[in-house]
């Protein structure tokens, strides 16, 4: 079988797998530890094995790169990218800084390591409000996510500047579609990314990062929840609370690159160790600084 393949070969290359929380369900059954996009940094950070597997997208391997340098991180499937990160370039970022000389910027772990490297300090979604008004500034570049960006712009002082980046996969998640739901379920819940737009945030009873969702479902008395997020974090949460009923707000919101990493892919990855994950050392230490400082900050939820 090839979840007992995956064991020896994680035995003999002394190997932890992460997997993010829309992974498909048979990866995320065999992961040592499954999470968010901060959990999973964190983990990573802590992690005394040799090698990492990343069952994630590009720039969350990424991350594991930037903060374990003494570590092999491998990302099984190179296809595993994320549309949103592919929305900003360090050079866009470096114009907009010459426009903006007094402000800061906060960018969104889902962005390259270029982009890092040109940052004041990272975010997730499960704390971007606390590391926005973590700053003594008061002028903040926020990429590159819009919508991400004004959730955080409602819940601070400080004046924000967008940019134009979005998840495709949050992003088209209507206000329609979560009342249709709604309408057939009306004792539900509703929960919802803070990468979904405004409209549709307005509808939810809390806005939170995947793992903020696990947390939350686990403790709420509700017995049922309509989900604002990508469908792989349906998997968990009813694996998790078989006595509770989720419904997806779209069938649609699926994100291409987190369903390409298979049970196949990892055998392939750890007996090939590939695809190895390296950067030039000065962006690795540059981008470092932002992912620390960020680090530093901890949960908002
Ligand atoms: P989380 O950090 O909340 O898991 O989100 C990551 C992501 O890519 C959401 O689309
Ligand atoms: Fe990127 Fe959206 Fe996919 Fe998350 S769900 S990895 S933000 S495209």
């Amino acid at each position: 079988m090839l979840q007992d393949r995956i064991k020896e070969l994680k035995e003999e290359r002394n190997a932890i797998i992460l997997a993010h929380n829309y992974q498909i369900g048979e990866v995320q059954d065999i992961a040592d530890y499954k999470g968010d996009s901060l959990g999973l940094s964190q983990k990573a950070a802590k992690s005394d094995a040799d090698v990492i597997v990343f069952c994630g997208v590009d720039f969350m391997a990424e991350s594991a790169a930037i903060l374990c340098p003494d570590k092999t991180v491998l990302l099984p499937e190179l296809s595993a990218k994320c549309p949103m990160a592919a929305m900003i370039t360090a050079e866009s970022l470096r114009a907009e800084k010459e426009k903006h000389p007094d402000a800061v910027v906060v960018c969104y772990v889902n962005t390259t390591a270029e982009v890092k490297a040109e940052s004041d300090i990272c975010c997730t979604s499960a704390n971007a409000i606390k590391v926005v008004n973590s700053l003594d500034d008061n002028e903040i570049i926020f990429v590159p996510d819009k919508n991400l960006a004004l959730y955080v712009a409602a819940h601070t002082d400080k004046k924000i500047i967008p940019w134009e980046g979005y998840c495709p996969s949050h992003h088209f998640i209507q206000r329609s579609d979560v009342l249709t739901v709604k309408a057939r379920r009306s004792e539900a819940e509703i929960l919802v990314h803070p990468e979904c737009k405004p409209e549709v945030i307005e509808l939810s009873d809390k806005v939170l990062s995947t793992d903020g969702m696990i947390k939350y479902v686990k403790k709420s008395k509700a017995k049922e929840f309509i989900i604002g997020s990508e469908t792989g974090i349906l998997y968990r949460l009813r694996k998790e609370n078989p006595d509770k009923r989720f419904y997806p707000a779209s069938d649609r919101a699926v994100c291409p690159g987190m369903k390409v990493n298979t049970l196949d892919a990892i055998v392939k990855s750890l007996e090939n160790m590939e695809h190895k994950i390296i950067m030039p050392e000065d962006i690795r230490v540059r981008s470092k600084q932002a992912l620390d400082r960020m680090l530093k900050v901890g949960r908002d939820d």
